[in-house]
């Protein structure tokens, strides 16, 4: 199937509807949690692509306030009708927006975090989403990414640590497994890398399949 990014929102949209979102199980909050940086109390945190908000539920565990963002409005109306329920709506809430175009003004967040978003937008769009993550940070604000690693072994049969890319495309949707460097280039400039780990997780859908994340802490340098 061709990729295009309407084909690859609505692959977003029916994996949510139907619950075959599977990245959504891969047991990547310990290791995020373990790399959090101390931030002032009752801290703003932004959450790119937040899904089903699991990632964002443990940031208000841990004190902090949480807006999260994501392309999909069907999720985004569900969570916030679930943590209505659940009784915190002042401590979180969720919007419609792009993270090549976030919803919000300057300086307004103490951390930024992606799990799983930049990996899918698209090589051209980079600079827009890496762009909008310094703006919206405070000075010297903490930016975590959790991206796939081109040291993963084998992703839906295929191999990405032999790529010379990194660019993969299944069911009309694109992912980006990254190398350090990659790392390095993109947020090298607006970014101080403090922190980076690899976390392997095997893959329960695909039998030897295993994903290796790249987990990277940066703090936003001053201009
Ligand atoms: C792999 S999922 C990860 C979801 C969540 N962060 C998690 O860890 O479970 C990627 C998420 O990014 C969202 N997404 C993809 N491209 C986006 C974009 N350009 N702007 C906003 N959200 C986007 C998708 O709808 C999806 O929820």
């Amino acid at each position: 199937m061709e990729h295009t990014p309407a084909v690859q929102k609505q692959y977003f949209q029916f994996a949510y509807q139907t619950g075959s979102d599977i990245w959504t199980h891969i047991p990547y909050r310990y290791q995020a949690e373990t790399m959090l940086p101390t931030l002032p109390e009752d801290a703003l945190v932004l959450d790119i692509g937040a899904g089903r908000g699991l990632w964002a539920a443990k940031l208000v565990g841990l004190g902090y306030r949480v807006l999260g963002i994501d392309y999909v409005e069907s999720i985004v109306e569900k969570v916030n009708a679930r943590i209505k329920e659940d009784g915190y709506t002042d401590r979180a809430r969720f919007m419609v927006g792009d993270a090549r175009d976030i919803p919000f003004v300057d300086s307004s967040f103490d951390m930024v975090t992606d799990i799983g978003t930049l990996q899918h937008i698209e090589e051209n769009d980079w600079h827009m989403y890496t762009d909008e993550v310094y703006r919206v940070l405070k000075p010297s604000g903490y930016y975590l990414n959790v991206s796939l690693s081109r040291t993963t072994p084998r992703f839906m049969g295929w191999i990405p640590k032999n790529s010379i890319d990194g660019n993969f495309t299944k069911f009309g949707v694109h992912y980006h497994f990254f190398s350090e460097e990659e790392i390095d280039t993109i947020f090298g400039e607006q970014f101080t890398i403090i922190d980076q780990q690899f976390e392997t997780y095997e893959s329960k859908s695909d039998p030897g399949d295993s994903v290796i994340l790249m987990f990277t802490l940066m703090q936003k340098n001053s201009n």
